[in-house]
């Protein structure tokens, strides 16, 4: 097992659809294990693949108070929002994006369906804090990160202080690739 590095936005493959997985070999399994290590480090409730680079749609959860976490993580393979309902504003931030958060809308409740490590077809049913994690880690799967949801002016601001966030704390040429 091995922490992995975390991508950070503007890096390509966020921006990327992830593939399915088709066969949960012991590649696979690797990598959930790496990216619950990588998660719980960081630390953050949740991780999907292309975060650590792998262009696969595979993600790890993981909302439990501290002191029980790491005791019963989900891990979704190919995981798929069947229903969705309600709303709810929740403040997301993101280990992609680093020094930033932002408020916005999600879904309040969702029903994922997806297949565990044993190729067991697995369905999660998630409120708030939950739905809104299983939301967020969906969603870079399919190459959207959280800020796309803003009005394009508080975007604008998003993308500004981000950039001088990295310019910062990161890397300075990494902050010149962002385009607001
Ligand atoms: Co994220």
């Amino acid at each position: 097992m091995s922490v992995r590095e975390i991508k950070i936005f503007p890096d390509k493959i966020l921006r990327q659809e992830a593939r399915e997985i088709e066969n949960i070999d012991s590649s696979i399994n690797d990598l959930a294990r790496d990216m619950l290590e990588t998660m719980y480090k960081a630390p953050g409730i949740g991780l999907a693949a292309n975060q650590v680079g792998v262009d696969l749609r595979l993600i790890v959860v993981d909302v439990a108070p501290r002191e029980d976490r790491g005791k019963n993580p989900i891990i979704l393979v190919n995981p798929v929002i069947v229903e969705r309902e309600g709303e709810i504003v929740w403040e997301e931030g993101c280990l992609s994006v680093p020094g930033m958060n932002a408020e916005v809308e999600r879904n309040y409740r969702v029903l994922v369906k997806g297949f565990d490590l044993n190729e067991r077809e697995v369905t999660i049913e998630g409120e708030e804090l939950l739905a809104v994690v299983l939301q967020h880690e969906i969603d870079h799967l399919n190459g959207v990160l959280y800020f796309d949801q803003l009005s394009r002016l508080k975007k604008e601001f998003f993308l500004k202080s981000y950039r001088k966030y990295l310019r910062e704390h990161v890397d300075t040429e990494k902050s010149k690739r962002i385009r607001v």
